[in-house]
């Protein structure tokens, strides 16, 4: 029997990320030049019904029952059996590959959660609907940081750009002109946990200031989705730039990010900032296509460690 495939995409925050967790809107898109891929493959010959689990690129290599049920694989594969009424499965191997960098901003652990929800539901004959993907993903989150937003299983779940604000309805941004972002890895690990966890220390202390802050990103995150939708590119770049001005009031960039922002402005960007927790991970900036290379190469020179070029489709 061949052994059937699922991908899912990385992403990154336009605007608003840390408000977002502090019900503030933000904007995020899928970035299609990464993604995690999850293939199932049935091992009928097994009586005993072992799952097995694979993932070469951090040397995993068990079997489902050892893991601990607190394990996002352990829950994930729980929750798509829960929403589908079955009980006991099938032997079978799961192998996960990704290109997602991991702990850099760009949505890896809900992008496994996605791939896997959709290549296991998929197997089981029954493929789940976004909403339960998304909500599967929703829940592994917790594993990696505590308080998640829900806007990276929503934005990896769909595979489109998304306004999103904590607990209401998902909204999908319609693009009238494609425009392209280059992102740049600092090449810092950083843990979402850990960032959205001291900035919390940091509110709880002095509110009224933080509160100020993240009304500011919720202005910026209502104009840019106006901008988005009018197409205009000068003002979105502009947002970003504001926004990374934002973050580093909240105390999440570095010096590095700072260049990376400023290196992508003086190379010709129309907006710079850091994109997800910050401390750490990667920087975006909105670009003009035809400069879009010299602007990666300017980054890659200013000490990123990689950089990907994505077009956000007309939609
Ligand atoms: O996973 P990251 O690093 O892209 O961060 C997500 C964005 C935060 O707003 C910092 C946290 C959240 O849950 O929304």
């Amino acid at each position: 029997m061949p052994a059937i495939y699922a991908y899912a995409p990385g992403k990154v925050i336009l605007t608003g990320e840390h408000a977002v967790v502090y019900g503030r809107p933000a904007i995020a898109v899928p970035v299609h030049e990464v993604r995690v891929r999850a293939a199932i493959q049935a091992n009928p010959t097994d009586s005993k019904g072992t799952v097995h689990i694979l993932a070469p690129d951090i040397s995993l290599d068990t079997v489902l029952n050892d893991m601990p049920a607190d394990h996002p694989m352990s829950i994930i594969f729980r929750e798509v059996q829960k929403e589908l009424g079955i009980e006991h499965l099938p032997a079978l191997t799961l192998t996960v590959t990704s290109t997602i960098p991991i702990a850099a901003g760009l949505g890896s652990g809900a992008a496994i959660s996605v791939a896997i929800s959709r290549v296991l539901s998929s197997f089981l004959g029954a493929p789940l609907p976004e909403e339960s993907i998304s909500r599967i993903a929703f829940e592994t989150d917790h594993f990696y940081h505590g308080t998640p937003s829900g806007i990276d299983n929503t934005v990896i779940s769909y595979g489109r750009m998304v306004f999103f604000i904590r607990g209401k309805p998902i909204e999908m941004l319609a693009n009238p002109l494609a425009f392209t972002l280059v992102i740049a890895d600092s090449g810092k690990k950083s843990l979402t946990g850990k960032v959205v966890h001291d900035l919390r220390t940091r509110v709880e202390i002095d509110p009224a200031r933080y509160q100020a802050i993240f009304d500011r990103s919720e202005i910026i995150s209502r104009s840019a989705r106006e901008a988005i939708e009018q197409g205009d590119h000068t003002r979105l770049g502009t947002l970003l730039s504001d926004n990374h001005f934002l973050l580093q009031q909240l105390a999440v960039s570095t010096a590095h990010l700072d260049l990376l922002v400023k290196t992508a402005m003086e190379a010709g960007a129309l907006g710079a900032k850091l994109s997800g927790a910050g401390c750490g991970g990667n920087i975006i900036a909105l670009v003009d296509a035809n400069s879009a290379k010299s602007i990666a190469s300017a980054l890659r020179s200013a000490g990123a460690v990689n950089t990907i070029i994505t077009t956000v489709p007309r939609s």
